[in-house]
């Protein structure tokens, strides 16, 4: 997919994405394939902007009539404080990845958490009764910790290199679920090793690993039972190497690349208000993130 592919006419509206670094984003191959799929005089750039310039590049995109835009690290959390209306998931777990331009007003969305569930879908993995081990506190965690919670687990474990940012998330989801199990688990070696014994399902939100070398810390999937399902936000490098550790045990293994698919397909329909041609999306990513194994 080339971007010359893309006819511009007087009637394009555009659809931003702000990060800061932008530079290794695989999103425009897949939402402008998906505008041409449609036929939908749409494009998708991205725009690399510093925390200091987050506000002058909103009022720009507003004044210049942006379609929307996706928001991701480091403005999921700081973007939600000057959009004109944070929609009820976003709101609760305070990150947006996805802003519409309705009517002269900017409102923010977050389709992690939904896309996350998506994915487990499509891969038939259940919830309900398990034990999940959620490594991170962050944007993403949040977003997916909430959307877990609805699904009934029998326990969700919060481990985090900051055990203040692990708490606030805890606190948080025990306001909502009360009657949940919700622990968050000191960042040592030998409690771990329990709870990963008794792990159904195991995700990492963090960045670690998008190196191809480092492994979450006390992390060994060699204490996972052999049922457990081993799922890495990171889709490049495809295979970090904690889901390389945990294949070589014949564990069941997943990339980040059906989350970003599915949290991308969402943001596509709020965008357009049309059905997102998944296969057409799917189809772009597994393109581009093929030629960047390469
Ligand atoms: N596949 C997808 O669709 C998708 C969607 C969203 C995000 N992601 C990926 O998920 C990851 C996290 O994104 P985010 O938005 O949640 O970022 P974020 O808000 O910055 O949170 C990062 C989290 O990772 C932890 N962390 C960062 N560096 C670490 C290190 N060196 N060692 C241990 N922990 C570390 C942080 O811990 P502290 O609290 O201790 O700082 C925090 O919990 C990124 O790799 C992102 O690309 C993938």
């Amino acid at each position: 997919m080339k971007y010359g592919e893309i006819t511009v006419t007087g009637e394009t509206r555009v659809i931003g994405l702000l990060g800061y670094p932008v530079e290794h984003t695989v999103s425009p191959f897949m939402q402008n394939s998906a505008f041409r799929a449609l036929g939908l005089s749409y494009v998708y750039v991205p725009f690399s902007i510093p925390p200091e310039n987050l506000l002058e590049a909103l009022k720009s995109m507003k004044v210049l009539n942006f379609a929307g835009f996706n928001v991701t690290i480091p403005h999921k959390k700081a973007v939600a404080k000057y959009l004109d209306k944070v929609e009820g998931f976003a709101r609760k777990i305070g990150c947006v990845n996805t802003v519409v331009h309705r009517e002269g007003k900017f409102v923010g969305f977050n389709t992690d958490g939904k896309g996350f569930l998506m994915s487990l879908e499509e891969e038939k993995i259940e919830i309900e009764g398990k034990d999940v081990l959620l490594i991170g506190a962050g944007g993403a965690a949040w977003a997916i910790a909430f959307s877990i919670m609805e699904k009934a687990p029998k326990r969700l474990f919060i481990l985090n290199r900051n055990m203040d940012n692990a708490e606030a998330l805890r606190l948080r989801l025990s306001m909502t679920f009360r009657k949940a199990t919700i622990l968050t688990l000191p960042h040592q070696k030998e409690p771990l090793k329990y709870t990963l014994q008794v792990t159904d399902l195991l995700i990492n939100t963090t960045p670690v690993g998008m190196d191809g070398k480092s492994l979450p810390e006390f992390i060994d999937p060699k204490h996972l039972s052999e049922g457990a399902v081993v799922y890495d936000l990171i889709y490049s490098p495809p295979l970090t190497p904690l889901l390389k550790m945990a294949k070589k045990r014949k564990l069941r293994v997943i990339n980040g690349e059906k989350m970003l698919l599915y949290q991308g397909a969402l943001a596509f329909k709020l965008w357009t208000g049309k059905e997102p041609p998944v296969e057409v999306m799917r189809k772009a990513l597994d393109k581009i993130l093929s030629q960047k194994k390469k």
